[in-house]
C-alpha cells in the first residue's frame, strides 16, 4: 500500500506546481470569469436548496405565503449580507422561521448560508420557480381557517362583546387546535369550557397561558400574543358556557376516524416530500431539526386524531408549524394516511433523553 500512496502524494505535487504558475497567468478579464461562474454555481446550487427547504413558506418564486413574508423583494435585497446571514442562521425568535446554521441544530453549513444570500439577492424569480416546479416541491393552495362574520356579529351583541370576540378569533387561531372548536377539549388537551376552571383564579389562568406548561404540549403564549389577547381568550374561557347558551354557532372540528387508501398514503408521501422532509428527514428519519416520525413509539402510542391534531396545530413554541391554515382536510388526513403507513416497518427510536 505504500507505493500508492507515494504516487498520489508525488501527483499532487506535481499538480499544485503546475496549477500555480497557470493560476498566476490569468488575465484580469477571465479572473473576472471565473468570478461570474462562481456566483452562477453558486445560485443554482442554492436553487435546489431553497426548493426544497424554503419554497414550502416561501413561496415557489418567493412570493410569500400567507402570513410569510415574500423573499423577492426590493426591501429584502436591499438588506445588508450581515442581516441576511444572521436570519437565515439564527432564524427569528417565536416565529416558525427556524435556525437553519449547523451550529444552531439547523442544517446549512456556513458556505451553503453564504451561496443562499448570494441566491436571494441575485435570484431570477421566473427561472427558481420554474424549477421547483421540476422539483415537484411547489406547495399547495393556502387555506385560511376563518371565523364566520355572522359568529362575530352574535357576539358583539353580548355584553362585552369586542373583548369576546377578540378571545374567540384569537382561540380559533391559535387554541381551537388542541382545546377544540367550542373548548370541549379533545384527545391530546383538556377541555376549556369547564366549570373547574371557571373557579381557578384569574391569575392562575394568566399564568398558564403566559408561561405554558413545561413538558407538555401547552407552550408558552407571551411572546407569541399581546396581552389584550391573551387577555380576551382568559376572558372568553370564562364565559364560555354563557356564550355557548346564546345560540351561537360554532364550527366543529370533526373528529373522525381517518381512512386510508393507496392513493391518499401515495399523496401524503408527496406532501410529506414537499412540506416536511427538510425538518423530519428522508422518508420521516428525523434531522437535527426535528424528531423522526417514522418511529415505532410515537407511532404506536399517538391515535391518528391526536397526528392530526398536531399537524393542524403545531407544536407552538418549537419550529412545529401549524399547518392547518395552509393545508386542505385531505392534505392532512393524507399525511396522518402515510405516517401510519410506516408503523409496520418503523424502527424502535428511544424517547428524547428530556423535553425540557
Ligand atoms: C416553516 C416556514 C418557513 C421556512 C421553511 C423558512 N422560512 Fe424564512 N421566514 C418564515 C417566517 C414566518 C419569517 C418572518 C419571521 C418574522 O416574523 O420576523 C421568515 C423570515 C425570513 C427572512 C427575513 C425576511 C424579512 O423580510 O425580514 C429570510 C431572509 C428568510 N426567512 C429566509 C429563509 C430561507 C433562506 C429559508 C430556507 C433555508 C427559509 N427562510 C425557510 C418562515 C419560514
Ligand atoms: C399544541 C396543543 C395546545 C395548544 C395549541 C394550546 N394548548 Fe392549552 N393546553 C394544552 C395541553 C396539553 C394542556 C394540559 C397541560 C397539562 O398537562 O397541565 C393545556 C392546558 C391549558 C390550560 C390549563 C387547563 C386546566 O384545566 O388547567 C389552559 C387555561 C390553556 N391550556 C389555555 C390555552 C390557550 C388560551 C391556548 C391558545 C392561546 C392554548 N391553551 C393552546 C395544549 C395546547
Ligand atoms: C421547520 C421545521 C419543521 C417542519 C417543516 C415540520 N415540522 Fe413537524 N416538528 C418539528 C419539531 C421541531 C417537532 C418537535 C416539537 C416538540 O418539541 O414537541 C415536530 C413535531 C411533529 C410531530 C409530533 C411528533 C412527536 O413525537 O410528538 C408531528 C406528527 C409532526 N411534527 C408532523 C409534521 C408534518 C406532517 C410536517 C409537514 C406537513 C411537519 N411536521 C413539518 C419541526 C418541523
Amino acid at each position: 500500500m505504500t507505493i500508492p500512496m507515494k504516487i498520489i502524494g508525488l501527483l499532487a505535487t506535481l499538480v499544485i506546481l503546475a496549477i500555480i504558475p497557470i493560476y498566476s497567468m490569468i488575465e484580469p478579464e477571465q479572473q473576472a470569469q471565473q468570478l461570474e461562474s462562481f456566483y452562477t454555481d453558486a445560485v443554482v446550487t442554492s436553487t435546489d436548496i431553497y426548493a426544497e427547504n424554503c419554497a414550502v413558506c416561501h413561496g415557489a418564486a418567493g412570493e410569500g405565503i400567507g402570513d410569510t413574508p415574500p423573499l423577492n423583494s426590493e426591501g429584502l435585497r436591499a438588506m445588508s449580507e450581515n442581516e441576511l446571514i444572521k436570519v437565515i442562521s439564527r432564524g427569528r425568535d417565536n416565529t416558525i422561521m427556524a435556525a437553519w446554521a449547523v451550529e444552531e441544530g439547523g442544517i446549512l453549513s456556513a458556505a451553503q448560508i453564504g451561496d443562499m444570500v448570494i441566491f436571494i439577492q441575485q435570484a431570477n424569480w421566473e427561472y427558481v420557480d420554474a424549477r421547483v416546479n421540476e422539483l415537484g416541491m411547489t406547495p399547495p393552495e393556502v387555506i385560511e381557517m376563518e371565523v364566520s362574520e355572522e359568529m362575530l356579529a352574535s357576539l358583539a351583541s353580548l355584553d362585552g362583546g369586542d373583548t369576546l370576540s377578540l378571545g374567540l378569533t384569537t382561540y380559533a387561531e391559535n387554541c381551537a387546535a388542541c382545546h377544540g372548536s367550542n373548548g370541549a377539549g379533545t384527545m391530546i388537551a383538556p377541555a376549556l369550557d369547564s366549570a373547574n376552571l371557571r373557579a381557578t383564579p384569574r391569575d392562575e389562568i394568566l399564568a398558564t397561558v403566559n408561561n405554558g406548561v413545561n413538558g407538555t404540549l401547552m407552550a408558552s403564549w407571551q411572546n407569541i400574543l399581546a396581552p389584550e389577547e391573551i387577555n380576551a381568550t382568559v376572558e372568553l374561557i370564562y364565559r364560555w358556557d354563557e356564550v355557548l347558551n346564546s345560540g351561537i354557532e360554532f364550527p366543529e372540528v370533526e373528529v373522525m376516524s381517518i381512512s386510508s387508501t393507496p392513493e391518499m398514503i401515495a399523496d401524503g408521501y408527496d406532501l410529506f416530500h414537499i412540506a416536511c422532509k427538510s425538518c423530519h428527514g428522508v422518508d420521516g428519519y428525523g434531522s437535527p431539526m426535528a424528531p423522526a416520525l417514522n418511529n415505532q413509539l410515537f407511532l404506536e402510542q399517538t391515535p391518528d386524531a391526536a397526528i392530526y391534531q398536531i399537524i393542524a396545530g403545531g407544536v407552538s413554541g418549537t419550529l412545529m408549524p401549524a399547518w392547518g391554515s395552509r393545508l386542505s382536510d385531505y392534505d392532512l388526513q393524507s399525511l396522518v394516511a402515510y405516517l401510519r403507513s410506516l408503523e409496520a416497518t418503523a424502527p424502535a427510536i428511544l424517547p428524547p433523553i428530556s423535553e425540557n
